[in-house]
């Protein structure tokens, strides 16, 4: 028999699970961990939180399906993407990582479009705008506010990459994820030496890129024997989660696109070559199937928005021993019409990248009655993010990219009620398919493709992955959405000054 795990190194958590070779999966386990925010705006986690997690999920689910060592083939690791792992040249981890949703790197983006010559030249070189949340910000912030730090780099590791050298002592990344870093030549799919000459970083520091079911390194034995694996265990390339999430959806071909509802909120587009948003709304990174590529928008607080709803305005709900917060808050919202009675939820609660790229970008409820409720605040939060989504769907459109089918996913998209929402709002029938753990199933897939079970990427999503529902729009929600999506739109318009003025406030 062989087996497969698969590992998604989430923001609010990790998830693993571990399938056989048709893809059934036999166990699954997840855990949570913190987010710091020493500052508005400012996201950091502790890469430790990362492999304690991972450690036990892959424990628990070789425990659970009672897996034998020898059967355990190969692990894909899929993760948070842009985040920075700080390593000193013994290996320690220099000081907590920031995440792809930290907003503190607005100088240091311009000081990159500045250095590569423009904004044109950048794009060029690395196929993407220097926006926040991309790592190499990030590098060139701890070189301009921490020199003490800097001068202890030896390596800078994505967060999934940090827990595959714990894993295998590999410094190895995968061309999905890489291209998140705004250093990877995208269309060549390898290190771009012409930036990092231009931003004076040394190449050394970066991984190894290969493609995401390559095998990368196999399990060290201490390793091996904690997680009751074999040291040949193979550890494959995986990637980034959003590529791994559309893989677990089977996007690997043109004309399929998936919104997804996690922390973050994605619309993914395959590409058989590199397509570019002139305007830089959308990222243009590799994909996880070999050789290809894709687009994407990002919400960055999708359902984010919904569970800092929860947390923060519903906290006797959130604090309820054995009651569900989101059912509750599921069952309020679903009794308020459509449009939420004029009441929109800007989802900017950490910035925006689509299609504003804007870190000063605010949350904030607009259009709020003394009759409305609760009920309608949540379900404007799902609206929110479903027209924010839709702004990326638009471009899509602009940029005649065929939409054929939309599958939707992520936790969010557990909820009956947003993903109606999702399909009233694009105006296209919602589908979900038959697994629903995106990222860490896109790279179970890809390890049993790097094991040789399955000839290529396509070939094994045809054989694991099907729909089973879609949910097709409501004719009189549409066309009420279709009338609040331009107002959606203009709100942005009419605050970006105000959201810049109260970004100066001290
Ligand atoms: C993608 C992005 C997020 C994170 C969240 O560009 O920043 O989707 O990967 O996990």
């Amino acid at each position: 028999m062989a087996l497969y795990i698969g590992v998604d190194i989430g923001t609010s958590g990790t998830k693993s699970l571990i399938m056989n070779e048709q893809g059934e999966i036999l166990a699954e386990s997840s855990t949570e961990y913190p987010v710091h925010m020493p500052k508005p705006l400012w996201t950091e986690q502790d890469p430790e939180d990362w492999w304690q997690a991972v450690k036990k999920t892959i424990k628990a689910v070789v425990k659970t399906s009672k897996a034998k060592k020898s059967d355990v083939k190969a692990i894909g690791l899929s993760g948070q993407m842009h985040g920075s792992v700080f390593l000193n040249r013994q290996g320690k981890v220099i000081r907590p990582a920031l995440l792809w949703n930290d907003q503190r790197t607005a100088a240091e983006c311009d000081e990159i479009t500045k250095r590569a010559g423009g904004r044109e030249a950048l794009i060029s070189m690395v196929a993407n705008p220097a926006l926040t949340g991309f790592t190499a910000p990030k590098l060139l912030w701890l070189r301009n506010h921490e020199p003490k730090n800097y001068a202890a780099l030896a390596h800078l590791l994505l967060p999934k990459d940090d827990v595959r050298r714990r894993l295998t002592g590999e410094f190895a990344t995968d061309a999905s994820d890489a291209s998140g870093m705004l250093l990877l030549d995208v269309k060549n799919r390898t290190w771009s030496k012409e930036l990092l000459s231009k931003l004076e970083i040394d190449p050394s520091i970066l991984a190894t890129v290969y493609e995401s079911e390559q095998v990368t390194g196999t399990l060290l034995p201490e390793v091996a024997a904690e997680l009751g694996l074999s040291t040949e265990c193979k550890v494959v390339g995986g990637a980034g989660d959003c590529a791994a999430g559309a893989v677990g959806n089977g996007i690997v071909k043109q004309g399929i696109l998936t919104a997804s509802l996690g922390t973050s909120g994605v619309m993914f587009c395959h590409s058989d070559e590199p397509q570019y948003d002139t305007q830089g709304r959308l990222h243009t990174f590799c994909h996880a199937v070999h050789g290809k590529w894709h687009m994407m928008g990002v919400t960055l607080s999708a359902a984010g928005s919904l569970q800092w709803f929860v947390n923060q305005l519903c906290v006797e709900l959130a604090n309820k021993k054995g009651a569900d917060p989101y059912k509750i808050i599921n069952e309020e919202a679903a009794k308020v019409a459509s449009g939420s009675e004029g009441l929109f939820f800007l989802p900017y609660l950490a910035g925006e990248r689509t299609p504003h790229a804007d870190p000063n970008a605010r949350g904030c409820f607009i259009g709020l009655t003394n009759k409305h409720s609760r009920g309608h605040m949540a379900r404007s939060v799902m609206e929110g993010v479903a027209y924010s989504l839709r702004e990326s769907l638009a471009i899509l459109g602009e940029l005649q990219v065929p939409v054929k089918e939309i599958r939707v996913s992520g936790g969010g998209a557990k909820s009956t009620l947003w993903k109606q929402i999702l399909a009233d709002v694009f105006g296209q029938k919602a589908c979900s398919i038959n697994a629903e753990q995106g990222p860490a199933y896109g790279v179970a897939l890809l390890a049993a493709v790097g094991d040789g079970a399955y000839k290529n990427i396509e070939e094994a999503c045809k054989a694991t992955i099907h729909v089973v529902e879609k949910v097709p729009p409501q004719k009189a929600s549409q066309k009420k959405y279709n009338e609040a999506f331009p107002v959606f739109q203009q709100l942005y318009v009419s605050l970006k000054k105000n959201f810049a003025d109260i970004s100066m406030l001290k």
